[in-house]
């Protein structure tokens, strides 16, 4: 009988990339080899920077793992210096293939990415697994972490236990695109992998940030999706239409979080909310109420690692503030002094967005609307690790979803300014695509940059700044237009 040769699915051919990356892993630790691992330091990276560091923990192996924001000329010295037998990188390194090809093109690497690639490969000892290469969008359908799970478990099942982790990364990367707020695509692989061990339960329940954690009203007050006019912002009246529903706000002395009202009040709520959302006149933000709830089955409750959306902006914060080793820790497993130190980085990392977000507000000046795009001039104000986040926040409650939001700040000591730009779904089915405006721009003017079609950065030199605003306006108007290949277009 003649075998017919089955063809292979994408899925297929991703994941034998990332058995190859396995195998290169694998045959390093036999050989005792050191490795050095570089992950991206968003919520994202850290998870798959601990991902990666819990399978060769469990191999037993020599490595290091550094958290930064980008590949630059320093981590490439550190590779040479070091002069580790394998290198991996995990949540970036497709936008620096000719960078690494160049610098470093006698080092065994994996690139263990899900941005847009830039460049090519040709050099056999890089291995590269990015969904990208196979049609897969690594924007919505795997993230980083996902990419390390799946080179984690290709070692060695017993990895599959990492798979909560995995999607606490992709809600890092906001990848819960889908209707009901469900993660897609190689991301259901994974959420089967946890659900199916017992790890992650999959609820439906009002979408309000900080089920587990924050008191009710205040989750109301800082709901921006669905945005609540009248009460998003105003913690006092949220409080007042909650006792309008007979909802009391504490059970004794202790105050409710969202987790601890009953599934009465739960209806209550959400009607009470419908109805006000539809005599606001705003119907379509009704379906936004309620979704998908992920909630990590064997983490406490009461704590932001029990759902995995609090659990993403907890590693976030390590990332940003520079305690990537604490985000790294927890999901390792390590518990206790961990999570309390991280809990109070947390604490500060809210308390400097909001310092942010308040002084944006502040003058006009400060958040300028243009033809294409809105720019948020943060200066030497804001935190350049934490300009990504002020990006995110704020481009939500745009006017105008169709204009992108680039916020910026300086890096003073590097004479360069760390751009950040953000946008929706309504521009991205317009044609934008920011991961190529942001490469191109700043390329120009002899900067770096890239990313994803709904959120990319860039670094530019201080001087070119006010170029390169106009360039990328230039850009996202053309893209509007339909005369630049847009969201489709990964080159
Ligand atoms: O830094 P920021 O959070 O704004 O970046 C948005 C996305 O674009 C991130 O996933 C980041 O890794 C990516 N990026 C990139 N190349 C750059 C800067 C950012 O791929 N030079
Ligand atoms: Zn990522």
């Amino acid at each position: 009988m003649i075998a017919m040769a089955k063809e292979q699915t994408p899925a297929e051919i991703f994941l034998s990339s990332a058995t190859q990356a396995a195998k290169a892993i694998m045959e390093t630790v036999d050989k005792d080899g050191f490795i050095h691992v570089f992950s991206h330091l968003d919520a994202d990276g850290v998870a798959a920077a601990a991902i990666i560091g819990k399978a060769l923990f469990r191999l037993d192996a020599r490595f290091r793992i550094r958290v930064t924001q980008w590949i630059d000329e320093k981590i490439i010295g550190k590779i040479i210096s070091d002069k580790p037998q394998l290198v991996i990188l995990t949540d970036f390194g497709s936008g620096y293939l000719d960078l690494l090809d160049e610098k470093v093109p006698d080092f065994r690497m994996l690139i263990l990415d899900h941005h847009q690639i830039t460049g090519k490969v040709d050099n056999e000892n890089f291995v590269h697994v990015n969904p990208h290469l196979h049609g897969i969008d690594g924007a919505t359908d795997v993230s980083g972490s996902g990419v390390a799970y799946f080179v984690a478990k290709a070692i060695s099942m017993e990895n599959a236990d990492l798979a909560p982790i995995a999607l606490v990364g992709a809600f890092g990367d906001l990848q819960d695109k889908n209707e009901q707020r469900k993660l897609g695509g190689l991301n259901e692989l994974i959420l089967d992998d946890a659900v199916s061990a017992n790890l992650v339960k999959v609820e439906k329940d009002l979408t309000f940030f900080g089920r587990e954690t924050r008191r009710i009203h205040r989750a109301l007050a800082s709901s921006t999706s669905p945005f609540l006019p009248g009460l998003t912002g105003e913690v006092d009246k949220s409080l007042a239409f909650l006792a309008s529903l007979d909802i009391k706000p504490k059970e004794g002395e202790k105050w409710r979080a969202l987790r601890d009202l009953t599934e009465d009040e739960k209806k209550r709520l959400s009607s009470a909310l419908a109805d006000y959302l539809i005599s606001k006149g705003l119907h379509t933000e009704v379906a936004n109420l309620i979704g998908n709830v992920y909630v990590l089955a064997k983490e406490e409750a009461w704590t932001p690692l029990r759902d995995a959306r609090e659990f993403a902006v907890l590693l976030n914060s390590t990332g940003r503030m520079d305690r990537p080793s604490l985000g790294i820790a927890i999901c390792m497993g390590d518990r206790s002094a961990a999570l309390e130190e991280a809990n109070k980085v947390l604490e500060n990392y809210r308390k400097n967005i909001s310092k942010y977000l308040d002084w944006v507000m502040e003058k006009p000046e400060r958040m300028k609307e243009l033809d294409n795009i809105y720019v948020v001039h943060g200066e030497s104000f804001i935190n350049e690790k934490i300009i990504g986040t002020i990006s995110s926040i704020l481009v939500s409650g745009l006017e105008n979803p169709e204009k992108p939001l680039l916020a910026f700040a300086n890096i003073e000591e590097e004479n360069a300014a760390k751009f950040s730009a953000r946008t929706t779904d309504v521009a991205l089915s317009k044609g934008v695509n920011l991961g190529k405006v942001m490469r191109v721009a700043s390329e120009k003017f002899g900067g770096k940059g890239g990313g994803h079609n709904v959120a990319a950065g860039a670094q530019v030199p201080i001087d070119q700044i006010e170029n390169f605003i106009s360039t990328v306006n230039e850009l996202v108007e053309k893209q509007l237009r339909g005369e630049e290949a847009g969201s489709n277009d990964n080159a």
